[in-house]
């Protein structure tokens, strides 16, 4: 018998739990096509970003005021202003163009840290078609004077502002560094999303020593980064029913499976597609079907969460107790 990959996402029924995530594949309609033919359960399309509405916003009132100070009639004013408002309306174009071209849900992705304006965008999404919104929330607090309750209500009056804007699903994608971290993801369901993305990952500054500057430098994930969104799906699953979707450092079935058993709804995946291309996720999701008919598995529900914390013998193997016993043993072992 087939195995029965079906999920619940965000209220959305998914095919299966192979989820495309943001990134330039989910950019383009031609790769979107690629990313539906090779099966995944929905895409997420790459970001829509603070900067580009703030930017967008910041030259259209320039314009304005040029105009204004010289004639209101200026001719080829308005053609002028919507070169500028490409990025944001090329972004809802690229929203429209996939669910024209695509039958699977289509996610679209606002990112941002500030409140403000820019999160109008959220029904815009809406507008456009969008199924359901992820709202990529990334604030590096570096102010010695902003304490961490103050960068959670951050977070959490921009889930609720984005929230009360739409009717379709929002889910929040956040990364790892928050010191109480159950606290705070249901304090976000709380304000209203209907899921989590657990977890980002962040573009991390390097010093290039040949030309002693420092910037940012893309590094693709590795796949034992997938552990630490296992750890705290599993511990999550224990206190919320609200859709968890793993993320960071999923490269193959095992990892997907493993994800799913700790209480993921769905998995997210990026850059092993970038490596392998769209294609990958078919492999991924045979070796996810092989697994299950190997293991007697009839559903993805049968085995979702079926080792989370709440559901194995010694949930404090998912705590930290158990790191320090790992440590002793691996250098009695290698020492
Ligand atoms: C080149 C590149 C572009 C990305 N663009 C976005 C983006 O626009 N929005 C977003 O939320 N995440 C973006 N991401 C992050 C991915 O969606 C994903 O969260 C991250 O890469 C971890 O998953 P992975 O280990 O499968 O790559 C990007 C990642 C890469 C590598």
């Amino acid at each position: 018998m087939a195995v029965d990959l079906r999920t619940t996402y965000l209220g959305l029924e998914l095919a299966n739990p192979l989820l495309a995530a943001a990134s330039p594949l989910t950019g383009e309609v031609a790769s979107l096509q690629a990313l539906e033919g090779a099966g995944v359960g929905a895409v997420v399309l790459r970001s829509l970003f603070e900067e580009q509405i703030e930017h967008e916003e910041m030259a259209a009132q320039d314009l304005f005021l040029q105009g204004a100070e010289i004639s209101p009639e200026i001719t080829g004013f308005f053609p002028e202003l919507e070169d500028y408002n490409a990025g944001p309306d090329a972004y809802l174009g690229l929203i429209q163009q996939a669910k024209r071209v695509l039958s699977v849900p289509v996610i679209a992705s606002l990112n941002g840290h500030t409140k403000g304006g820019w999160t109008r965008y959220a029904s815009l999404f809406e507008e456009a078609g969008a199924d359901a919104i992820e709202l990529n929330v990334y604030f590096l607090a570096t102010d010695p004077g902003v304490s961490s309750a103050d960068v959670e209500q951050r977070y959490i009056d921009l889930v609720a502002s984005v929230t009360s804007q739409v009717k379709v699903p929002v889910s929040v994608k956040i990364g790892p560094f928050f010191s109480s971290l159950p606290n705070f993801v249901l304090r976000v369901i709380d304000a209203g999303a209907k899921g989590m993305v657990l977890f980002n990952r962040f573009v991390q500054p390097d010093v290039f020593l040949d030309e002693l500057t420092v910037g940012p430098r893309l590094v693709l994930s590795e796949p034992e980064e997938a552990r630490l969104a296992l750890r705290w799906i599993a511990i999550l699953r224990g206190y919320t029913e609200a859709s968890l979707a793993a993320n960071s450092g999923v490269h193959d079935a095992a990892a997907a499976v493993k994800l799913l058993l700790a209480g993921a709804d769905v998995v997210q995946v990026a850059s092993c597609l970038i490596q392998r291309g769209p294609y990958h996720a078919e492999t991924i999701l045979r070796g996810m079907r092989a697994w299950m008919e190997d293991g007697e598995y009839e559903s993805v529900a049968q085995l979702r969460g079926s080792l989370s914390q709440r559901n194995v013998p010694d949930p404090e193997a998912f705590e930290r107790a158990n790191y320090m016993k790992a440590l002793v043993t691996y250098t009695s072992e290698h020492g």
